[in-house]
């Protein structure tokens, strides 16, 4: 039986928590996995899909071997990160966050040397491998191998923090929201070098809250909401599911969000929204054919609440529309 690159089966974590303010010194229990279980081929690249406290550092952190599970286990290339963390150890890549873990004064080149010393990969191949991977992730030719980590923009922390992932030419890539923050160019680079890599075998989970980058990077998405996997498959397949519906999306200022959520849903629709500053975006989704109806609320609501539309729009379905059709909106952020 061919084995998976990454399996993961009934995945639950719970989270146990200090309470502030006057229940100071009292415990509440987060669920942040009550299930999760999914796959990745050898040469996919799969995305893990999903707003803010969904689960997805619980998740990859998992199956990098950082943290156990209460239940349930994970797998690479067959390897349980449970029972077998070294063996899973030699052959992932792990990218977490993009700050942290580096010497701050260090240059790249010399954190790239530290850290494959480290990870004990032999001193005559050392050198290659690090011009290898320098090249790879560009920071060369953005001339970033000799700036000290703290001068470096964000792209070039993220792509160092790749660099460092590939150093042991690993397998399997775990990347946890690798392009997060980034600017346009950094972010596609790296999405180009990910589809690189996984034409050549590897498999690579990364993580995501970015539905358009989800969509153009990844082979199958597992969206996550609240601890489990609500909805699975290849992007379009996904997007087949709301073929039937349209939505209509808005630029509000100075409202309470909540409130005209409460009241879209009231109105029977579901509403997608984003907090951006003073702004608020929002996405209604509707049948095919009630987008007058749909404005004419949006309108009504708008001008009761006192509040300014400043752009309204009639999209098609994206894969917004999926996770809104599934788990009936809400924030997202
Ligand atoms: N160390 C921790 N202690 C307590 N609660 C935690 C801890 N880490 C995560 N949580 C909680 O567990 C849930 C899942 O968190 P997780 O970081 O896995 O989500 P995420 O999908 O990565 O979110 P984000 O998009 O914000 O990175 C959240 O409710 C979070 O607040
Ligand atoms: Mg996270």
């Amino acid at each position: 039986m061919a084995t998976y690159a990454i399996e993961t089966r009934e995945l639950r974590k719970r989270y146990r928590t200090r309470l502030g303010g006057f229940l100071r010194g009292q415990y509440k229990w987060v669920e942040a996995l009550r299930g999760v279980s999914f796959h990745v081929d050898w040469g996919e690249i799969y995305g893990l899909l999903g707003p803010n406290g969904a689960g997805k550092t619980t998740t990859v952190k998992i199956i990098a071997t950082l943290l156990e599970p209460d239940s349930g286990d994970a797998f690479v290339a067959g390897y349980s990160s449970v029972r077998d963390p070294g063996r899973v150890r030699q052959i992932i890549g792990v990218m977490l966050s993009v700050e942290r873990g580096f010497f701050w004064k260090l240059t790249a080149r010399e954190n790239l040397k530290y850290f494959g010393m480290l990870y004990g990969l032999p001193s005559s191949k050392l050198g290659d491998k690090i011009e290898e991977v320098l090249e790879l992730t560009g920071l060369k030719e953005l001339g970033a191998e000799e700036k000290r980590f703290e001068d470096m923009s964000l792209g070039m922390k993220a792509r160092l923090g790749l660099a460092r992932a590939l150093l042991k030419d690993p397998q399997v890539l775990l990347l946890d929201e690798p392009t997060l923050g980034l600017d346009p160019p950094s972010a596609r680079h790296i999405r180009g070098l990910l589809r690189e890599l996984a034409n050549d075998g590897r498999a690579v989970l990364v993580t995501t809250h970015n539905m358009f980058e989800a969509e153009i990077l990844c082979d199958r998405i597992g969206i996550i909401s609240d601890g489990r996997i609500v909805a699975e498959g290849p992007p379009q397949e996904l997007k087949r599911r709301v073929s039937d519906t349209v939505s209509i999306t808005a630029t509000l200022t100075g409202i309470v969000a909540e409130g005209l959520s409460a009241k879209v849903s009231g109105s029977g629709y579901r509403m997608l929204y984003r907090v951006e500053g003073e702004r608020v975006r929002v996405r209604i989704q509707a049948k095919r054919g009630e987008e007058v109806e749909v404005l004419n609320l949006l309108t009504r609501l708008a001008r009761d609440s006192g509040t300014r539309i400043l752009e309204v729009r009639v999209e098609e379905p994206t894969l917004e529309d999926v996770f809104i059709a599934i788990t009936g909106g809400g924030r997202w952020e």
